[in-house]
């Protein structure tokens, strides 16, 4: 079972490192917001990042914020660097469970869950990157069991909404389900909308590094996961989605990589059907189209070269058509925005064996919440946290390196997320 108890060494539940990052400081307001919901009613925390002025100005900020003037005083502060180890052990001895939100992932986040790993701290964290989810599986998982340590990547909007929503239209569904396509919509209100560099960074880097992560596939070894029912059908690299009636490409994110390693897990350990994934993005009318193609044609040619990749990130705005910012979105901005997942699913009714025939019946399901990166991805990432500290007979087993379905698809996360504005229901 988990460790999920403080201790006299070990003062804290949640470690909050990099909370002095753009979406740090929400990830700190969020876990202020939800203190009553820790063990026995009483979550103990504290910050951490590599300067204890910034991590001051977070702790102050958050207590104008929420009119909470004891966080000036009551939360404690950490200094650890991702360049002196040490500082890292120290962190990780005294957390149950570090908050990971130092990022890019790709180059920040390795030291972090080998710290944890050494030093008995779960990890979760917020990476959409599967290079780096997947790598850290590849070389941690067995030190990690061993160690009864949970490393939970992708617990934020990447990719908590579409894992969780493919188990719950798995739950949903009477009989056997075993295909699911996810289309999201995201929504702005009048004052618009944008993302953080941060998560920018992290895109540019991914892509220029995408043949590593083939490489890295394959070292897994794994075999196909067969296919149950009809093989879903991979639609275009630019369609118009009737189910979302808006022009609608592939999904570029983690989500993909997320669903089909939580499926494996579930299919090897628990016997599970595998469910075929596929995942849509919709992007809007002809206009975004044009903006769409041109950006990516751009962004495709720059992100090969490392001067390219420099402008790219000395001007975000520029080269994303003001998708993503050095700013990052206002609090007025994030209060307009908002996201949807339609999941439609198909499968078997009970009793027909889904070996033979075609699929014979649908379902339908939504997830929505709030704006996707500082709203909803703190929401997720302290919800996983509380369910690990809450629920830890309900995670698998051994410890390991785990997707949030993987870990927690016994756990009542989805009723925590539903309480909390991200609602997952049958439509
Ligand atoms: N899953 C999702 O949907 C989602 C949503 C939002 C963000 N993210 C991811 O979260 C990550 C952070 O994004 P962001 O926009 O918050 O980025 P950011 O504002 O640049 O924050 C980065 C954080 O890392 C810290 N850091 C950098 N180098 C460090 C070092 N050597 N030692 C210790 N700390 C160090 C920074 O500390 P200083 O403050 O001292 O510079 C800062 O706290 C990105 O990977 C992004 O993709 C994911």
């Amino acid at each position: 079972m988990a460790r999920v108890e403080t201790s006299y060494g070990r003062p804290y539940h949640l470690v909050i490192f990099g909370a002095s990052g753009f979406t740090g400081q929400f990830v700190v307001e969020e876990v202020a917001r939800t203190v009553s919901e820790g063990p026995k009613g009483n979550l103990k925390w504290a910050v951490a990042g590599r300067s204890r002025q910034k991590l001051e100005k977070v702790l102050e900020q958050a207590a104008g914020v929420l009119s909470k003037p004891e966080l000036r005083t009551e939360v404690d502060i950490i200094v650890a660097d991702i360049e002196e180890p040490d500082s890292l052990a120290v962190m990780c001895k005294q957390a149950v469970i570090v908050l990971n939100c130092v990022g890019p992932y790709r180059f920040f986040g390795e030291p972090v869950v080998k710290a944890c790993v050494e030093n008995g701290a779960h990890h979760i964290d917020i990476s959409g990157e599967p290079q780096f989810l997947e790598g850290m599986q590849l070389n941690y998982s067995s030190q990690a069991a061993d160690k009864g340590v949970y490393i939970i990547g992708s617990c934020g909007f990447d990719s908590i909404p579409a894992d969780m929503g493919v188990l719950y239209t798995r739950d949903q569904f009477k009989g056997t389900l075993t295909a699911v396509e996810s289309f999201l919509t995201l929504s702005s209100g009048p004052d618009g909308g944008c993302i953080h560099d941060g998560t920018w960074m992290s895109a540019i880097y991914g892509l220029a590094d995408s043949q590593k992560l083939q490489s890295l596939r394959r070292k897994f070894n794994h075999k196909p996961l067969p296919t149950v029912g009809s093989k879903l059908r991979r639609r275009g690299a630019l369609f118009y989605s009737n189910e979302i009636q808006q022009y609608t490409v592939p999904f570029m994110g983690s989500d993909p990589s997320v669903v089909r390693r939580t499926q494996r897990f579930l299919a090897e350990e628990h016997q599970a059907t595998p469910v075929q994934y596929g995942a849509y993005a919709g992007i809007g009318g002809v206009g975004n189209i044009i903006k769409l193609i041109f950006a990516g044609m751009i962004f495709w040619f720059l992100v090969k070269f490392s001067f390219g990749r420099n402008l790219l990130i000395k001007h975000p705005e520029l080269f994303s058509f003001g998708v993503f910012t050095k700013a990052g979105p206002t609090r007025k901005q994030m209060e307009g925005s908002s996201f949807q997942f339609a999941f439609y699913g198909e499968g078997y009714v009970e009793d027909q064996d889904p070996t033979q025939g075609k699929p014979n019946a649908k379902i339908r399901t939504r997830v929505q919440g709030p704006e996707c990166g500082y709203v909803a991805t703190p929401i997720a990432m302290v919800q996983a946290a509380l369910t690990v500290l809450t629920e830890p007979t309900a995670l698998p087993k051994k410890g390991g390196v785990y997707t949030p379905g993987a870990a927690f698809a016994k756990t009542t996360l989805i009723d925590r997320l539903n309480k909390h504005g991200i609602q997952f229901s049958v439509i």
